[in-house]
Order: structure tokens, then sequence, then C-alpha cells
């Protein structure tokens, strides 16, 4: 058994400790917000916070985020910044890649409360959206840190 406190609960996990953290999340404890896109840590769409820094959950096992605090996009409620700004300036287009978005959005806001746009791109180029919505991914983010400029 495995200890993962998941979004506030604790949780007992009884798999193998190598499994992805992601397969854990989707398929055993039915988080489904979590999204598979390529398996190998290059789109960005399984991004969770595990220890509050956002990482790739189909790259960390569940041994690795045994003991630490995980969050996922169940966690973080509607009224964040983040998650008002991509609603108001419509970020998604399909949405597949919308809740990897904001957590590594939200990862990086609390990191650096008052970036650059420059910053901001640096920071989101590992999430990859097919849909092409980078644009308002930047200014989505831009706005919810106030520097609408
Ligand atoms: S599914 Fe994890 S980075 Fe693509
Ligand atoms: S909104 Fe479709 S992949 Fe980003």
């Amino acid at each position: 058994m495995s200890a993962l406190n998941i979004n506030g609960k604790d949780h007992s996990v009884d798999a193998d400790p190598a499994m992805p953290l992601l397969w854990v999340l989707r398929d055993i404890l039915g988080l489904t917000g979590t999204k598979y896109g390529c398996g190998i840590g290059e789109c960005g769409a399984c991004t969770v916070h595990v220890a509050g820094k956002a990482v790739r959950a189909c790259k960390v096992t569940l041994a690795e985020a045994s003991g630490h605090d995980v969050t996922t996009i169940e966690g973080i409620a509607d009224s964040h910044p983040i998650v008002h700004a991509f609603a108001q300036l419509n970020v998604p287009a399909c949405g597949f890649c919308t809740p990897g978005q904001i957590m590594q959005a939200v990862a990086f806001v609390k990191q650096k409360p008052d970036p650059e746009d420059d910053d901001i791109v640096q920071a989101m180029q590992g999430n990859i959206c097919r849909c092409g919505a980078y644009v308002r991914i930047v200014a989505a983010i831009r706005q919810a840190v106030g520097a609408d400029r």
C-alpha cells in the first residue's frame, strides 16, 4: 500500500510502486481531469503538482509521489485567478491541454508573481496545445497576474 495525499484527502493505493502517477490518478482514483497525451513527458497534458512543483504525472512513479502532497486540476478552485482568466478569455478550444496548462501556470505564478511575457512563454513552452491557443494562454496568465500591459 502506498499513501498519497491528493487535493487534501488521504488515499491508500494498492498498486505497483513503479506505476506512473498518471495511471494511479486516472485509472485507480478516477481523477480524469489530468490528461494522457504523449506518455513520455513531452506534452504537458498530464501536469500536476507534487510537493508544490509542477511535474509530468506520466514520468513520476507512485513510489516517488508517495508521502508528498499531490494537487490535480480537481484541487484548483474555479475562483483561482488563472482559471478565471482562462474562462474569461475563452482560452480552451478543444480543451484537452487546458488542465495541464492551468496546473503549469498556477505553479509558475506562485513562484514568479510578476512575470514578463518572455518569462510566461518560457515557463509554458513545454505545454503543447494542438489547437494553437498560445496567444490566449499568455494573455490569460498576464491578466491573472494583473499585468495586462
Ligand atoms: S502525457 Fe505526460 S507529458 Fe505528455
Ligand atoms: S485547446 Fe485543444 S489542445 Fe489546447
